[in-house]
């Protein structure tokens, strides 16, 4: 047998073991948002260095201002090597309430449809998806005693929260990172059966926007009619930010967005995604964005501006006859194409600045954000992956547009100089991010197979 032959034939006989090692993992609760987590999130870190080191690699923990960064290399001079990235951070659990299993107690289930799947916060993002690398390297590790390429592990601990630290961390170790191509496993496949090459990702900013007026609440009877109320203030400018075609109409906003070129939109056409199965499953039926636009275009070829959460006021049981002095809104926008994170929250804070009352005043707390990635369509090395995806699926691999963001992806290119290769197996139901999240075992088990496969290929 060949050597490709008999890695995956390793790979199919030990799912078992890569499945309880993904299990130790997932129940390592590494929330990277809440500080109470800190020593979880560095027990995860540390975890995947013991793995990684247990395989051969030069692997270790690297201390930032936050969570730790792991990094791990092989050496067998090979001609090639590849950086492999992935974050070992999860996003919180709450509404604890709605899991149909503890979220950090990973387990299998298996639905009506006939299908297994892998339930727990992180078992599609991201530690279900970098384990599938992990296992691929193991497989090809125990069966020959080497690896096609080299390769370099970048395994961060902050994704979920922004990757504060970790552009300056890939800018200080730019030696250390060096390689030919990267690769990310982080992203979707087109849906089950088909596997995807992400070639594009939103980019990224948040804002947080405090309106006040009185300097305190007050009685909504004694001064109700004479007084005015933030959250009317703020709800009225948030209810001007799209006109009623779903646009945005602050000035500016729509500066450096390219239209997507028609053989794009031709191809995505091709893939036949309608508002029914993109939003049917979710509860919705019409698409609230951009009219005239496809739901591919709205998810991950035009920005956005959405409200992710907004108080002020009495939010308790029962009523309250208050007019708060303060309103607050966490706003964020992804970003497409040239966007530039901080011209895009300077339109944004003016709209805001410009329809602020006399007596009120504005306040805003808000990060850097991140730009938009796109990536190289033409290289050999995508064009190496897709065929190695195709063999493993028995069906063409398509390229898509990916809605979220991955901060560090544009940093590859401008510190390191690297291309990237988004290539994930998560798909559209995983409800990453909400309660009951899942990998689907099948997505797990040819998603090793496919990084074998796709290893292989890229070592020519
Ligand atoms: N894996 C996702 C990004 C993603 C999701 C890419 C679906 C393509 C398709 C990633 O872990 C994520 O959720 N990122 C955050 C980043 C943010 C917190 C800076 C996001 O997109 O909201
Ligand atoms: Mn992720």
């Amino acid at each position: 047998m060949a050597d490709l032959e008999r890695v995956l034939a390793s790979v199919d006989a030990n799912l078992d073991a890569s499945l309880q090692r993904l299990f130790a993992l997932v129940r390592i609760p590494s929330i990277s948002t809440d500080s109470a987590f800190a020593a979880e999130c560095r027990r995860a870190g540390q975890w995947l260095a013991d793995d990684l080191a247990g395989l051969g690699f030069a692997a270790q923990l690297n201390e930032t201002p936050g969570h730790p960064i792991v990094t791990a290399r092989s050496d067998f001079g090979a001609s090639k090597r590849v950086m492999f990235y992935g974050h070992y951070d999860v996003q919180p659990v709450d509404p604890l309430d709605l899991w149909n299993t503890p979220p950090f107690e990973p387990a299998l289930v298996t639905g009506a449809d006939g299908k297994t799947r892998i339930v727990g916060r992180g078992t599609a993002d991201d530690k279900g998806q970098v384990m599938t690398f992990v296992e691929a390297c193991r497989a090809y590790l125990a069966v020959t005693g080497t690896l096609p390429v080299d390769v370099t592990f970048l395994l961060e601990g902050e994704e979920e929260s922004g990757s504060i630290n970790t552009p300056g961390f890939v800018a200080a170790n730019r030696e250390t990172l060096a390689a030919d191509v990267a690769l990310v496993c982080d992203t979707n496949m087109w849906d089950a059966e088909t596997p995807a090459i992400t070639v594009s990702l939103r980019g990224l900013v948040h804002d947080e926007i405090v309106v006040k007026c009185a300097n305190r609440d007050l009685h909504s009877g004694y001064y109700g009619g004479a007084a005015r109320n933030p959250l009317h203030v703020l709800s009225k400018i948030i209810a001007d930010v799209h006109d009623e075609t779903g646009r945005v109409t602050i000035p500016g906003f729509y500066d450096d967005v390219r239209e997507t070129p028609d053989e794009v939109k031709a191809q995505w056409e091709g893939l036949g995604l309608t508002p029914e199965k993109f939003l049917g499953p979710i509860g919705l039926a019409v698409p609230s964005g951009e009219q005239g636009r496809s739901i591919m275009e709205l998810t991950s070829a035009r920005p956005t501006f959405e409200v992710n959460g907004m108080w002020g006021g009495y939010v308790g049981e029962g009523a309250k006859t208050v007019i708060p002095s303060i309103a607050t809104a966490k706003i964020s926008c992804r970003l497409v194409a040239d966007q530039d994170p901080a011209h895009v929250r300077e339109a944004v804070r003016a709209f805001i600045r410009t329809r602020i009352p006399v007596d009120c005043s504005v306040e805003f707390r808000g990060g850097e954000g991140n730009r938009a990635v796109a990536v190289n369509h033409d290289s050999p090395d995508l064009a190496r992956a897709a065929t190695a995806l195709t063999e493993e699926w028995g069906k063409a691999s398509v390229t898509i547009g990916g809605g979220g963001s991955i901060p560090i992806v544009g940093h590859f290119k401008k510190q390191l100089g690297q291309d990237t290769l988004l290539v994930g197996f998560s798909l559209d139901d995983d409800r990453i991010h909400s309660p009951n999240e899942k990998y689907d075992l099948t997505c797990f088990h040819k998603g090793i197979r496919s990084w074998v496969r796709i290893l292989a290929a890229l070592a020519g």
